[in-house]
């Protein structure tokens, strides 16, 4: 395949074009380097196949100068992502996460597949599970800011879902769930990221509210290897896909395996969501997702690989000499 991925520096994005790289695929990797790094793409970047080029999505131009000649497939990724970056930078997270997703389908060509990488948080408070694609979306009041990363993410689905319809694009949605692994960066609200630091450096585990509220988490291995799948089967545009692993765990037994597996004494302490992000938070207790589309479409789920994230994490931040070991 010709690949272009948007957001290519970035988590995903750089585990998805090693991914495609390592098949023999072709990839032209954009991303402004707003919260990736080019380090995330040290492994490839002297790769023939692979491409880098610092662009914004936001410039539907440059968007369009480089889908022509098209590409096969079109993984949009390039997001304002994170709890930190949206309440704080509201007004450009929407800008990115609406506009990117415009120009990425308007630069497309109808040959094309594109993939829009969206996110469970679209089922917002629906704490009901597993939750299916088809389940409802239940978001906060309009003024909580909390939100507006799902209300983009929700237009952005209906954008490609439309353009696929009209024949514009072969536009496909995945929803994912949380993803975890090395180079996901804590400095945004992500979790795992931030215990591990935590316990590596001898620091308390900041755990937020009562700890008893559950994730899923999802190795980033299975999410990228759900989403190339996708991207090759011809049933799979024109629909929403989970992509996800349903063993729950809430987020104070996931703070104890982090002690566990770095053999750190530091303690777990309690921050409320009001001293974290202020009065306009709003969490919901758990979300769980229905992955049997997903199955049926490309034959592989993915399961629970939580301590095999822990351990990469935790040594890929040993690696960078980020966190000093407290272990016994
Ligand atoms: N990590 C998760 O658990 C998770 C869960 C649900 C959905 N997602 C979605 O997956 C995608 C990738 O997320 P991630 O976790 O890798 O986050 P990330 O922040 O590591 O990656 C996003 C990348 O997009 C780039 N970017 C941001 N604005 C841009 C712009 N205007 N132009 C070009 N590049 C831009 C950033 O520099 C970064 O490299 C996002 O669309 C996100 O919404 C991630």
């Amino acid at each position: 395949m010709r690949a272009l991925v948007t957001g290519a520096a970035g988590f995903i994005g750089s585990h998805l074009s090693e991914a495609l790289l390592q098949r023999g695929d072709q990839v032209v990797a954009i991303d402004n380097l707003a919260t990736g790094s080019l380090r995330n793409l040290s492994a490839v970047r002297s790769w023939p196949a692979f491409r880098f080029i610092q662009a914004d999505v936001c410039d539907s131009q440059a968007l369009e100068r480089l889908c022509d000649p098209p590409f096969d497939v079109i993984f949009h990724l390039a997001a304002a992502v994170g709890v930190r970056t949206i309440l704080d930078h509201p007004l450009a997270s929407l800008n990115t996460n609406l506009r990117g997703t415009e120009n990425a389908l308007a630069a497309a060509a109808p040959g094309s597949t594109l993939i829009v990488a969206s996110t469970s948080e679209v089922y917002g408070k629906n704490e009901s599970g597993p939750l299916s694609e088809q389940a409802d979306r239940i978001l906060g009041a309009g003024e909580l800011a909390r939100w507006w990363y799902a209300v983009a993410k929700m237009a952005d689905e209906a954008l490609a879902l439309a353009s696929h319809r009209e024949g514009k694009v072969k536009a496909l949605v995945v929803r994912l769930f949380n993803t975890v692994g090395p180079r996901q960066t804590g400095r945004y609200g992500m979790v795992l990221p931030n215990l591990v630091r935590q316990a590596l450096a001898g620091e308390p585990l900041t755990v937020y509210g009562d700890g008893e509220q559950t994730r899923c988490f999802t190795y980033v291995e299975d999410t990228v290897k759900a989403m190339i799948a996708l991207a090759e089967s011809p049933a799979s545009p024109g629909l929403i896909f989970n992509i996800g692993q349903s063993t729950e765990i809430s987020i104070n037994a996931l703070a104890r395996r982090v002690l566990e597996l770095t053999g750190s004494r530091s303690k777990i302490v309690h921050v409320s969501y009001q001293e974290a992000y202020g009065d306009s938070y709003e969490d919901m207790r758990r979300r769980v997702p229905d992955c049997s589309l997903l199955e049926r479409t490309i034959g592989f789920m993915p399961t629970n690989r939580l301590d095999e994230a822990i351990r990469a994490v935790a040594a890929e931040i040993q690696a960078r000499g980020e966190g000093e070991c407290a272990s016994a």
